[in-house]
């Protein structure tokens, strides 16, 4: 009797211990904190990576990037290692965009599990830090993906405002659109951009900025836009080692 008692409270243990995929966190689609814009730039590192910075930078405003190990360029390179240095030196937030941008809901465990492993491996690496913070490609999840976060660590995040460049705007129109959302003034903005698009990095990437300030938006990181943590690790940088390959 006594015996198949504790059998019983192991196996609520356990059972308690994995949430069921109805109980497991929500993607991240809005910031919360009051007053707050939150400009992200995936698919780097990439060529632009330090005007961005330093864009942001010279507005006293905070970016986040989501960065792929291969995409528009290899993370390992010398040019993405010091670009992806650079943005986190200057306070930047670095997240992850999984390894090579594939479409995840696609794929099976151990194929995610690499998509996600690999480039906090890499983020490790080059940065010293491990993200809490990882965007789906395309915004795309399931709920074997949001498992795989959750047992990373993982906190997943889109957006609620796309400015258009990667799905053909132009940089006019993507301008237009953040003028229209600036007007609408919503409490909080969390903002979809590409950091590998010279004209997002020219031309609109300034405007957002300039039309955001004014209509009152402090333009912080995603985690300080909800008030949690940016990295679930912080510490050196490792050397370069034949392991920096993609
Ligand atoms: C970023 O690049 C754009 C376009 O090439 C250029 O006009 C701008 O001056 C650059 N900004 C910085 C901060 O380097
Ligand atoms: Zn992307």
């Amino acid at each position: 009797m006594f015996a198949s008692w504790i059998c019983i409270f192991a196996l609520a243990t356990l059972v308690l211990a994995i949430p069921t995929r109805r109980e497991l966190p929500q993607v991240i689609t809005k910031c919360t904190v009051p007053n707050t814009a939150a400009l992200t730039f995936d698919d780097g590192p990439y060529i632009y990576l330090k005007n961005v910075s330093d864009t942001l930078s010279a507005a006293g405003a905070t970016g986040t990037f989501f960065f792929n190990g291969q995409n528009y360029d290899c993370i390992y390179t010398r040019e993405s290692v010091d670009g992806a240095a650079y943005a986190y030196s200057k306070g930047h937030q670095i997240g992850s965009h999984t390894w090579s941008h594939g479409h995840l809901t696609t794929l099976d465990k151990t194929q995610l599990v690499s998509e996600f492993s690999r480039t906090e491996d890499a983020l490790k690496k080059i940065l010293g830090v491990v993200p809490a913070f990882t965007r789906c490609p395309y915004g795309e999840y399931n709920d074997l993906v949001r498992q795989v976060a959750y047992e990373r660590g993982q906190t997943l995040v889109n957006w609620d405002f796309d400015s258009g460049d990667s799905v053909g705007k132009t940089p006019e129109e993507s301008k237009n659109l953040y003028d229209d959302v600036a007007n609408e003034h919503p409490s909080t903005l969390l903002a979809l951009n590409h950091e590998v698009y010279e004209t997002t990095v020219g031309i609109v990437l300034p405007h957002a900025i300039e039309v955001l300030q004014e209509a009152g938006y402090r333009l912080v990181s995603v985690a300080e836009c909800l008030g949690i943590e940016p990295y679930r690790y912080q510490g050196d940088a490792s050397p370069r080692d034949a392991s920096w390959t993609c």
